[in-house]
């Protein structure tokens, strides 16, 4: 059996070693470059393609897997936004996705963040650095006396719920689909209006569909309270960026975490040498203020969701060859 990876950071590089020893019978190829038209020719001969990329797993490229009878696609991540669905389907190729390799690094993570908004170290490690040691004007706020909204509960958002909770505050939840723990609690409001007109701090844990394209727009920001704080570990597209510098410049929102950005692609995980050299001035404009926290798609980064990321796609690619089947199928709509 053959299985080709693609996209293979060096990073990676140790987990999928120790996968080969474990699976000494699957002849793997390592393949650093992204899968797309001038790189799917390496597959031809294989059995399986892993892979991880936010760029898009094209109509062209899904069909050239498919004319070389390669039928298991496995991605190394959650999200399957950027894979074209229909060109899944014509090929009749399974695609496998990594739905919990560690929801507990992206909960922690957003909770961090909002923890740095909340008591303004940004602020403080600035003036720190310029040899200021004072206390005013920063008074902080305290996560204890708040309510915060979580807009969807699946893994992560459930994730986030515990340690909020931990903490002390009031938890309010929307999501289309009811998780039944959550809703015995009573937690669930009926509306996304709901959740904006109650929220002291709005987490978003939504998937990229189509439906929540820029649900963070104009009128969802209107209805907010004034001075919320807004979390986006999960993508960017959930969040118009225009209309949050609008209200952020308004005092609307009082501060943001934004590990994700609507133009990450090309940018995020990728050294430009200076801040100048960042080629988008909307991330700067965001990045320079003092109450917003840009961080490049690093949520996710823990060692064990690295780990878990090759290990449980290579395993499903080898579930996909070997049963045709995988507990990790993505059924695309
Ligand atoms: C995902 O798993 O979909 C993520 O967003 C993390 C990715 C950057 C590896």
């Amino acid at each position: 059996m053959k299985i080709i990876a693609y996209g293979v950071r060096d990073d990676e590089l140790p987990y999928f070693k120790e996968w080969e020893q474990e699976n000494p019978e699957v002849e793997v190829t390592i393949e650093k470059r992204l899968l797309d038209d001038s790189t799917v020719s390496e597959a031809e001969g294989c059995n399986g393609v892993v892979a991880y990329q936010q760029k898009p797993y094209t109509k062209s490229v899904l069909d050239k897997l498919g004319q070389f009878g390669i039928k298991a696609l496995s991605l190394r991540n959650v999200g399957v936004d950027n894979v074209d669905s229909n060109a899944v389907k014509a090929n009749e190729i399974k695609v496998t996705n990594v739905p919990a390799y560690s929801p507990q690094a992206i909960a922690e993570f957003t909770v961090t963040e909002l923890m740095r908004l909340l008591r303004r170290t940004k602020k403080f490690d600035q003036k720190q650095a310029a040899g200021d040691l004072t206390w005013a004007p920063d008074q902080a706020d305290e996560l204890n006396k708040m309510t915060v909204g979580v807009f969807a509960t699946g893994r992560i958002g459930r994730a986030a719920i515990n340690i909020y909770r931990g903490f002390g505050a009031k938890v309010i939840a929307y999501d289309i689909y009811h998780n039944p723990e959550l809703e015995k609690e009573g937690i669930y409001v009926d509306t996304p209006d709901e959740l904006y007109a109650q929220s002291d701090v709005l987490s978003i844990h939504a998937p990229a569909v189509k439906e929540n394209e820029h649900m963070l727009n104009d009128d969802a920001f209107a209805k907010m309270k004034d001075g919320v704080w807004i979390l986006n570990p999960a993508r960017g597209t959930l969040i118009d960026t225009d209309a949050l510098i609008r209200a952020l410049d308004s005092g609307k929102v009082a501060g943001a975490a934004l590990d994700v950005y609507e133009d990450e692609v090309g940018i995020f995980n990728k050294d430009f040498g200076s801040f100048d050299k960042i080629p988008d001035e909307r991330l700067k404009n965001l990045m320079q203020r003092e109450n917003v926290l840009v961080t490049p798609h690093i949520a996710f980064y823990t060692k064990t969701a690295v780990q878990n990321m090759v290990k449980f796609s290579m395993s499903a690619n080898k579930d996909l060859i070997e049963k045709g089947t995988s507990d990790k199928l993505v059924e695309f709509k």
